[in-house]
């Protein structure tokens, strides 16, 4: 499927968040049909997701993939994927999936002209700052974050001055502008590394009150929080895991560090959804309970044949603003771009590349 540029159908079409149309013509709406050749094209594509897409559903699902699939390459554009995408967008479309800490490195390697964060907006935020010359796009510009929300540039001003001295740390789940006020950003993969990072005795790991005390209770280091939450994974409590046990006796429960801690206390393992994705590819249980975001299970269950998936989880509104749909509409439209101010990406990068380099 060649999709080209057709003015006429595109007449009075420059919406909302669209890039300057001069660098990135907008180009004609494919035909979404399910012809013989985008079943064949995309049939190792369905073999992926038939343990969660019935056939049926297929011919509806399969033109955008493809008509995706074809815009891509005409962009020079590569799609990042957080792991809490829809099958539909993890095994279909992406280029790259990962946890944030993976995405935002892929974010420096990548060739491409266009990056389309199929995430929320602190991904895309993160992109642009380590990509100031590419374009960023993401499909849905309100796909917000409780946890982005928690905080401002101003608060973490505010909590430097009543604590001079003590170094400030900030989960990347957060704005530009509260990036560019920190020392140093983490992930949930590498926050206890961070933390201890700096050989002192306190640091203010912000905004998730919960992944800060998982932290603290792995380390010496003395973690101070803010009080923010993920509003996904803060619903899950102890007793439910429990109860699950008395159902599932066998089930081995891994759970996300910005569950509760006492939740955490109850998991037989607590990772970044990366960390939680190879703890299921290398101890392959019998049964397994990921406690996180429902697309968890999906994605993965694909790719771990013979491990029973028993699917508590919450579904993250946000993330899930991101559709088939609008990526379609973000390649053909080019939007909605995400700009960073100038001067705020550079403080914030130094924050970000502290955290890329300190992995290395
Ligand atoms: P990770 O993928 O880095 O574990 O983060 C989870 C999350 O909630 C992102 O919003
Ligand atoms: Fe934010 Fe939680 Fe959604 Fe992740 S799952 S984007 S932390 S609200």
């Amino acid at each position: 499927m060649t999709i080209t540029t057709s003015p006429a159908a595109l007449a009075g079409a420059t919406p909302a968040g669209a890039v300057a149309l001069d660098r990135y013509p907008p180009l004609a709406r494919p035909d979404l049909t399910y012809t013989h050749e985008v079943a064949e094209a995309t049939a190792p594509i369905y073999e992926k997701l038939k343990h969660i897409i019935p056939a049926i559903e297929w011919p509806a699902l399969a033109p955008t993939i493809h008509a995706i699939n074809v815009l891509k390459k005409e962009r020079n554009a590569v799609i990042l994927a957080h792991n809490y995408m829809t099958p539909d967008i993890y095994h279909g479309v992406a280029d790259i999936v990962g946890d944030s800490l993976q995405l935002a490195i892929e974010a420096t390697r990548t060739d491409a002209d266009v990056i389309v964060q199929c995430g929320v907006h602190f991904m895309a935020e993160t992109s642009k700052i380590l990509s100031p010359d590419k374009t960023v796009l993401i499909p849905d510009m309100k796909a917000g974050c409780s946890l982005a929300e928690s905080i401002t540039g101003a608060d973490v001003r505010a909590l430097r001055e009543r604590n001079p001295g003590i170094p400030i740390i900030t989960y990347v789940n957060t704005s530009a502008d509260v990036k560019a006020e920190c020392d140093i950003c983490c992930t949930s993969s590498n926050a206890l590394q961070v933390v201890e990072s700096f050989g002192v005795d306190r640091v203010f790991l912000i905004p998730d009150k919960y992944l800060a005390a998982n932290v603290g209770n792995k380390t010496d280091v003395e973690v101070l929080v803010w009080d923010g939450a993920c509003e996904v994974h803060e619903r899950f409590t102890a007793q439910e895991l429990r109860d699950y046990r008395k159902i599932e006796p066998n089930v081995q429960i891994i759970a996300h560090p910005e569950c509760p801690p006492e939740v955490v206390a109850e998991a037989d393992f607590a990772g970044s959804t990366a960390h939680m994705i190879d703890w299921v590819k290398t101890n392959k249980p019998e049964k397994v309970m990921m406690i996180t975001e429902c697309s968890m299970a999906d994605n993965v269950a694909s790719e771990t044949p013979g491990v029973d998936y028993i699917r508590p989880c919450n579904l993250c509104p946000h993330m899930k603003r991101i559709t088939l749909s609008k990526i379609l509409d973000s390649l053909l439209y080019m939007k909605e771009e995400v700009v960073v101010d100038p001067v705020i990406a550079e403080k914030a990068r130094v924050a970000v590349q502290r955290m890329i380099d300190l992995k290395k």
